[in-house]
């Protein structure tokens, strides 16, 4: 009988527990939406009137350039290349945005028919590289198309741009077991990357190369990550210097 009572109490506060942390998963969930609307907003604010300072920089040169010596075109140059700069910089920040606001539509998604027209348009805005594709044949999964594109995309964007130096280069997708699980994987021989930093590549504008080595802002793995996730999936690397990269993902 006391057996009874005493189990009976324990599951209340088991469900009055797991009641406690729904509400506050949900207020979580809330105040993490308020977040990211504000940084939309803020994001779309500043593009006005960086529009005007590029804008009046522009009119300022081309107008008064007779006025105007050369270290003042010199600095006027400057300013329009930073504000056009920051405008990119910004419509990252609005696409990272749109990716974790827009609504998922599940479908089920042909991943290497994805991969293969992805590295087909690789290969075309390039045609000198000599770059060996290889993709895993019936790929599929269940998933929201359009954001599965720009995740794959963005992964296989990475492994065409660490490869350039690669005289032969080669770029693999598949889906292997690692460590017990199973997961899907882009891999590359490129320049690879240290895994003492492994932990920062999924932050947004981290890079671990340098901007004159190899372009890009660094919101493209952050881009990445919010998809992967989104879809209740796990994203991680493996790297060395020289070694090349492989990048993992579960869905
Ligand atoms: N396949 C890879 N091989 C080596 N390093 C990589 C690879 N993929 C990503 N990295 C490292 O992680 C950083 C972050 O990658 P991410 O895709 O976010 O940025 P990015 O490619 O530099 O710029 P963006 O994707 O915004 O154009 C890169 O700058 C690079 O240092
Ligand atoms: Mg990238």
């Amino acid at each position: 009988m006391r057996d009874n009572t005493e189990q009976k109490q324990a599951e209340a506060a088991l469900i009055k527990e797991k009641e406690e942390v729904e509400k506050r998963t949900h207020q979580l969930q809330i105040y993490i939406n308020e977040l990211e609307a504000f940084a939309y907003s803020v994001s779309h604010d500043l593009r006005t009137p960086l529009r005007s300072i590029d804008g009046f920089s522009q009119m300022l040169f081309e107008h008064y350039n007779d006025k105007l010596d050369d270290e003042g075109k010199s600095y006027l140059q400057r300013v329009r290349s930073a504000s056009q700069r920051m405008a990119e910089l910004i419509d990252d920040l609005i696409n990272l945005s749109r990716v974790t606001r827009s609504e998922m539509h599940y479908e089920t998604v042909d991943l290497s028919a994805l991969a293969r027209t992805i590295t087909m348009e690789l290969q075309q805005s390039q045609p000198e590289r000599d770059v060996e594709f290889t993709i895993a044949p019936g790929l599929v999964a269940k998933g929201d198309a359009h954001l599965l594109r720009v995740a794959l995309k963005n992964l296989l964007d990475n492994a065409w741009k660490f490869s350039r130096k690669q005289a032969s280069a080669g770029i693999k997708f598949g889906y292997a077991e690692t460590n017990g699980q199973p997961a899907y994987f882009v891999r590359d021989n490129g320049v690879g990357f240290d895994m003492a930093y492994a932990n920062k590549l999924f932050g947004a504008f981290q890079r671990l190369h340098a901007p004159d080595e190899f372009e890009g802002s660094g919101i493209g793995l952050a881009t990445v990550q919010r998809i992967i996730h989104r879809h209740g999936g796990k994203i991680w690397a493996e790297s060395a210097v020289g070694q090349g990269a492989t990048f993992y993902f579960t869905l």
